[in-house]
């Protein structure tokens, strides 16, 4: 049971001081009786709840990918730049948080939710989680760098990185990578792309990692997160909410 202010929030029908209004001017029903009582308890599970005779599904926990594009921070307040949240644009994003974060310039699939338990699970040093991303770069690596990247990288930091995976990137996965990418295509140079699997998140972790070898990234982006992965028709800026098999996936 919780209370129908709550509820009503939780929906996205407004925040608690809205909510009130609404419930004032006789705008909810439960059970199909006008109701005026903010801290009146409902059973989200048996209770017909009504917002201007439209019936409200009561969603605990939100789950939205999102194609985050350059330039937008990954939090949810910033005073200088748009937080990825800012995307979403027309949900009750009151309580929504990205499940870590990418760095400012880096594009790709991020995980938005309410859901503080699997976002704990996810980021969890313990579960290595895996993490891959396309990074394009501006120095190749040789066969023994790739090794030794695999291996873990020595990145400046009490230990290593865990060991990591590492391979060439298809000619596909370029073109069809760098399609959208906001970057500067006259002046767009990189030597070679690879696709890098990390089970950590460490501070800009993949381009320290390629710092290491002298490389620099030119450009990144995250293609999955454990067994979520970016699709190719979500364009950058752009959002979704996850399917129900996405969910669970996530979770098992
Ligand atoms: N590694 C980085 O260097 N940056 C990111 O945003 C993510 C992983």
């Amino acid at each position: 049971m919780l209370r129908l202010d709550k509820y009503l929030a939780d929906v996205g029908i407004g925040t608690r001081s809205e909510v009130k209004k609404l419930l004032k001017q006789g705008l909810i029903s439960v059970n199909g009786q006008i109701a005026k009582d903010s801290s009146f308890k409902v059973n989200p599970d048996t209770d017909k709840v009504t917002f201007k005779g439209q019936e409200l599904t009561y969603q605990e926990f939100r789950y939205y990918i999102l194609n985050k594009p350059a330039g937008c921070v990954s939090a949810t307040k910033d005073g200088l730049s748009p937080t990825v949240i800012e995307f979403l644009k027309g949900e009750p994003t009151r309580d929504l948080f990205p499940v870590g974060r990418l760095d400012k310039d880096t594009e790709g699939l991020l995980l938005i939710t309410n859901d503080g338990m699997l976002a704990h699970n996810l980021l969890s040093p313990k579960k290595h989680v895996n993490k891959t991303y396309i990074a394009f770069v501006d120095k190749n690596l040789g066969a023994t760098e790739m090794e030794l990247f695999k291996s873990g990288v020595d990145i400046g930091d009490e230990t290593p990185t865990l060991p990591a995976e590492i391979i060439e990137a298809s000619e596909k996965q370029i073109t069809d990578n760098l399609k959208n990418a906001s970057i500067n295509k006259e002046n767009f140079i990189y030597s070679k792309a690879y696709l890098v699997t990390i089970r950590e998140g460490r501070y800009h972790q993949i381009k320290r990692m390629f710092e290491h070898f002298n490389s620099n990234v030119v450009y990144l982006k995250r293609l999955s997160m454990g067994k979520l992965l970016l699709d190719s028709q979500l364009l950058p800026s752009h959002y979704r909410p996850l399917t129900s098999e996405e969910i669970l996936s996530l979770k098992s």
